[in-house]
Order: C-alpha cells, then structure tokens, then sequence
C-alpha cells in the first residue's frame, strides 16, 4: 500500500464518496458531507459528469474514430472507465490514464485491465508536467495518429488561467490534427452560490485548491480548437441519451473540440 496520510481528505476519494463508492476514509467522509451540504445537487453533478464521461468516450471511439486516449485526472476506478467504453466500441483502443494521487495508484490493476487487442497504462504523474505525462505517455500511445485528451472535472484544480492554458497547449501541440480534447469544469455560473460555498469548504482542507470557471472561461480553454455541436455546455446537455439525462441538475460545464 502507497505511503499516505488518511486523516488529510483528498479530492479523488471525496468525488468516490460523492458517487457511492467505498474507496474514502473517515476524513474523506466528513468534507463529503459538509460539501454536500453546501451543494445538496453535486450527488447529481458528478453523476452527471460520469454520463458525460462515458458519452464523449463513446462519441470519439465510435463517431470520431479515435483510438488512442491520454485521461488525465483519473480518479479512482468506478464504472464505465474509460478503456471499458472505448473498448466496448473498438477493442483494439490504447489509453492512458494519469492521476497523482497515491490512492488512485493503489487501484490502477482495475484500470489495466485491457482487452488484449489494445492496451490500458497507468502513470503516476502531475497535470502541471505536461513533458513528463507526453514523454511517458509515448511507450504506449503513437503521437503521429489521433489522440482524445481526456480532461474530465480536472482543470478546476489548476487555478491559474495561463497555467491551464499552457498546459491544454503543450498537450495539444503535441497531437497531430484530427485529436481532440473533451473537458469538464466546475462552474462558476451556475448554482452559484452554493457551488461558491461547497468549493469554499473543500478549499479549507484539500491540498489541490479548486477554481471555479464561467462558460466564457472554460469556452477560452478550448481556444484554437474547434468545438463540436453542442459547443460548451452543461454536462448533462451534451448530447444526452434521453430526456432523464438531460434533466439531471449539474454544476459542470463541458464540451469535446478537434484540433483543426
Ligand atoms: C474530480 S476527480 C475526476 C475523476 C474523473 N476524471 C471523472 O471525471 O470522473 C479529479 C481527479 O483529478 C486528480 N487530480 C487533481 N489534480 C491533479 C493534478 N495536478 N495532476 C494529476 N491529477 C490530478 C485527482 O486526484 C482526482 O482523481
């Protein structure tokens, strides 16, 4: 077992609390429910987020032809990852998948287990190192065919807008046209009030900080890409599978782009 502390709440283990998972601690618990409290809706947000996970996985794997995945800020392993959708659509998919929290190490065999026509890594990396993630990244992907960078519900934990926008950069730059980049982010702008308060709570004891962004804020980080219908919106309108979907309430803004 990796090296760490539980007493500290970590925000993979309360978005596993916030979704009904088993992997958190007592500490992890405890934030859960003072920001659900706060935010009673982000039981339904990051279910949400998940749907929209799994649909744009699909969209790129089925619709785009993409088969190759870089996910970025994994979390811990819940259902529907992202090699079991695109696998499902196209077995021969590659992806890798990046997280920097030791927790989520200590579950990564669950995310490598691959069809053996394509291939599932795991590396112990930080979104702020964008070389490294690329360089690691390259044993298992193939950088001159398409790549789906996948930022789901992880760019708000980079608070600083020219730091995210020279991270999405460097990882695009590194991606031949026809690659595309799906995202999620913590907004700003709507139920704002009590999204303001639940990450004001969260903020007191995690150590990645969280920032909320507008639609306007989060559209500019898909600058120089072009998005896909429906453009930036919340999660739960992006190309829902039905009207339930549609109406689940969400406090992420999201949208998928191509690199032109
Ligand atoms: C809210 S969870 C999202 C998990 C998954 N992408 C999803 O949407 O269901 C955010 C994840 O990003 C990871 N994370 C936060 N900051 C990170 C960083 N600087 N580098 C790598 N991973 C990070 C956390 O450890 C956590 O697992």
């Amino acid at each position: 077992m990796p090296d760490f502390d539980t007493s500290v709440p970590h925000i993979a283990r309360v978005y596993d609390y916030w979704l009904g998972g088993k992997d958190n601690f007592a500490a992890d618990r405890e934030m859960g429910e003072r920001t659900l409290q706060a935010y009673p809706n982000l039981v339904y947000s990051v279910r949400a987020n998940r749907a929209f996970l799994a649909r744009t996985v699909r969209f790129l794997a089925a619709e785009a032809g993409i088969r190759q995945f870089l996910d970025i800020g994994t979390g811990i392993p819940t259902a529907n990852n992202t090699h079991e959708v695109a696998q499902r659509v196209a077995p021969q998919c590659r992806i890798v998948y990046v997280d920097n929290d030791p927790v989520v190490l200590s579950h990564a065999k669950a995310l490598l287990k691959s069809d053996p026509h394509g291939a599932c890594a795991y590396l112990d990396a930080d979104l702020r190192d964008p070389e490294k993630i690329l360089a690691d990244a390259a044993d298992t992907l193939d950088f001159s065919k398409p790549v789906a960078v996948m930022l789901i519900a992880v760019m708000h934990f980079v608070g600083d807008d020219a730091e995210a926008d020279a991270i999405i950069s460097k990882l695009t730059d590194a991606c031949v046209p026809g690659s595309f980049v799906a995202m999620s982010h913590a907004a700003s702008d709507i139920d704002a009030e009590q999204q303001t308060e639940m990450v004001r709570r969260l903020n007191e004891s995690i150590a990645e900080k969280a920032t909320l962004r507008d639609r306007a804020g989060v559209a500019w980080l898909f600058d120089g890409l072009e998005l896909v219908e429906p453009g930036v919106v919340r999660v739960s309108d992006w190309r829902p599978d039905s009207e339930f979907e549609a109406a689940s309430p969400t406090g992420l803004w999201g949208g998928v782009a191509r690199k032109p």
